[in-house]
């Protein structure tokens, strides 16, 4: 059964936007024109992934520190950004996507409009 998640135009700039739904949280929202649903807990320190940006580049961007996610896979594709995390960055990446990718969710588009595809 399909579930409404959003409408295109309900996204704005970000391009992407929390939902709840029976899977929890997922970050919901359109990326190089494809729409996606993929966990909303970022594999780092825990960010809101719905609350963050989807890149010019078409990944999903962590807005706490900054990671990037490929939301076709689920893998981080950059680490936390910033200083502190500069010597842990590749680690966190390496482990996130060894262990904890983004779990991603079958998402189809009528009519503008965002449904999960359970
Ligand atoms: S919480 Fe997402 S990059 Fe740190």
């Amino acid at each position: 059964m399909a579930v409404r998640l959003v409408a295109r135009s309900e996204l704005g700039e970000a391009g992407v936007t929390v939902v709840a739904t029976a899977h929890g949280p997922l970050a919901v929202g359109v990326a190089d024109g494809r729409p996606f649903a993929v966990s909303n807990r970022c594999r780092h320190l825990f960010a809101s992934l719905g609350e963050g940006s989807v890149t010019d580049d078409g990944c999903l961007e962590c807005p706490w520190h900054h990671a990037r996610y490929d939301v076709e896979t689920g893998r981080m594709v950059r680490g936390p950004q910033g200083a502190a995390f500069r010597v842990v960055r590749d680690m966190v990446r390496a482990y996130t996507n060894t262990a904890f990718p983004l779990k991603r969710y079958p998402v189809i588009e009528r009519d503008g409009v965002l449904y999960l595809d359970d």
